[in-house]
Order: C-alpha cells, then structure tokens, then sequence
C-alpha cells in the first residue's frame, strides 16, 4: 500500500480538503486498493474536529464528502508510515522536519511545487477564498497523482 498524507497548520481547511480531493480522483481512477491517503495539522488547536464548513460547502459543491473526517495532529512516528508528505505551505514543511525529528527527505515536499504555481497553497482560513483555496489543491493533486504513479509504476 501506498501512503500519502497531507499536513497543514489546523487540519480543517487545507489539507482536509486535499485528502478529500486526492481520495476521490483516487477512487475514479480505481485506485483505492493501492493508495491511502490521510491528514494531520502541525497545531493541536483543532484536534477531534471536523473540517472548517467553508472546506465541507466547497466540496459539497463538487459532490466530494467529508464524512466522519476529524481533525489530528502530526506524530513522530508518521515519518515511517508514510511515502510522501505534502506540506500546504513553506511553514507546514518547516515545521514537519521540526516535528518529525529529520533535516532532508525527498517524500517530504510542498504541494504546489509540483505545479507551475510552485507557492504556498493560499489559507482561506485567512482569505476566506475556499474556490482559490479548491482550484489550487486539485491541481497539486492532479500533479502527485501523476507523480505517484510515474514513480510506483501504477
Ligand atoms: P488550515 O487553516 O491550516 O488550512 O487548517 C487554519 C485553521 C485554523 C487556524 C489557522 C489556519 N487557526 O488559527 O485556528
């Protein structure tokens, strides 16, 4: 099995939305018996909670549930259990390494360096921009898709 998890600061925006949009082009690739996918923040502020409404309308949207998703925070031990780790922004990456007690990994990487954008993902926590915040993540999930099954011959 592979397994991909997603980390930005509270877990409710950002890297929910991403686990949720991954899964499902996962699941219409009919992939799901090969890839897992999951989330966790950096912060313990948002632990047991479900995603933020903004980032479970947004999805409703597009027919993407996020049924039964909480809230957790990052451990050490993730570091194994895990092929790649996306980080949402330039702090989420910094912040991993802090957490997960290492100084370079190549399956620790920012989302949308995988794109031409190659910034952060913007935090609609803050912009209150959950369409910028849903384009931006589907496209870095695209990308690692692809990545994914380039690299594991998928
Ligand atoms: P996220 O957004 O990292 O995309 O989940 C945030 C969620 C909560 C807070 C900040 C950012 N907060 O300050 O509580």
């Amino acid at each position: 099995m592979i397994r991909v998890l997603f980390v930005c600061l509270g877990n409710i925006c950002r890297s929910p939305m991403a686990e949720a949009i991954m899964r499902d082009l996962i699941e219409k690739e009919h992939l799901h018996d090969k890839i897992l996918v999951d989330s966790a923040a950096t912060s313990s502020w948002h632990i047991g909670e479900p995603p933020h409404s903004g980032t479970k309308d947004k999805l409703w949207e597009y027919s993407i549930s996020t049924e039964g998703m909480q809230s957790r925070q990052l451990q050490k031990h993730d570091f194994e259990q895990y092929d790649y780790m996306i980080g949402m922004d330039e702090n989420n990456i910094r912040n991993m390494y802090t957490m997960l007690g290492q100084s370079n990994s190549p399956k620790i990487f920012r989302l949308l360096d995988l794109t031409d954008h190659r910034k952060d993902v913007p935090d609609p926590y803050y912009t209150g921009d959950f369409q910028e915040t849903y384009n931006l993540v589907l496209e870095g999930c695209q990308a690692l898709l692809e990545k994914i099954k380039r690299e594991k011959k998928l």
